[in-house]
């Protein structure tokens, strides 16, 4: 397992639509695993592959509240099969736009289909932070940010946040 470098918005490859995985094979649960510490590490409640430069339609969560509870969730090829038709609004980060947060509206319970880092399949309902959580890094996967779902001024305020802080890091 290793630490894997997080893209920063804005980058074309968090813009793009991933490809499914064919075969949960050993680097397939390499990298699931690397993720993981990455996410950890970070630290963050999800990271969706495109975040760490991986095109396989894949994340990790694990929205537990306490490290002694650790529960990481693989979930592979994940798919929504329901929706609640409540919604809920969260306010929500994320790990390629660091420090920047705003209220997004979503369902708040979803149930979706997925491999596991062992391939096996299972179907999953999920509440509350976790139901946000796993649509957001499900957006990750079709080339989607949170901020998308924001008014054109937000996102362009902080896209602009972020190319400030891309060139103060590449300076530093
Ligand atoms: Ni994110």
């Amino acid at each position: 397992m290793s630490l894997l470098p997080i893209l920063l918005h804005p980058d074309p490859r968090l813009k793009k639509v991933c490809e499914p995985v064919l075969d949960v094979d050993t680097k397939i649960q390499k990298l699931a695993n690397s993720m993981i510490e990455t996410m950890y590490d970070a630290p963050g409640v999800g990271l969706a592959a495109p975040q760490v430069a991986s095109m396989a339609r894949l994340f990790v969560m694990d929205c537990t509240e306490s490290e002694a509870e650790d529960q990481p969730l693989v979930l592979i090829n994940p798919q929504i099969t329901w929706i609640s038709e409540d919604l809920n609004v969260h306010s929500e980060g994320c790990l390629s736009l660091p420090e920047l947060f705003d209220d997004v509206e979503r369902p708040s319970q979803v149930r979706m289909s997925f491999l596991d880092i062992q391939g096996k399949a299972h179907e999953q309902q999920f509440d509350g932070l976790w139901a946000t959580c796993a649509q957001h890094e499900l957006d990750h996967l079709n080339g989607v940010l949170f901020i998308d779902h924001l008014t054109r001024m937000k996102r362009s305020m902080m896209t602009k946040k972020m190319v400030k802080l891309k060139k103060e890091l590449v300076r530093s």
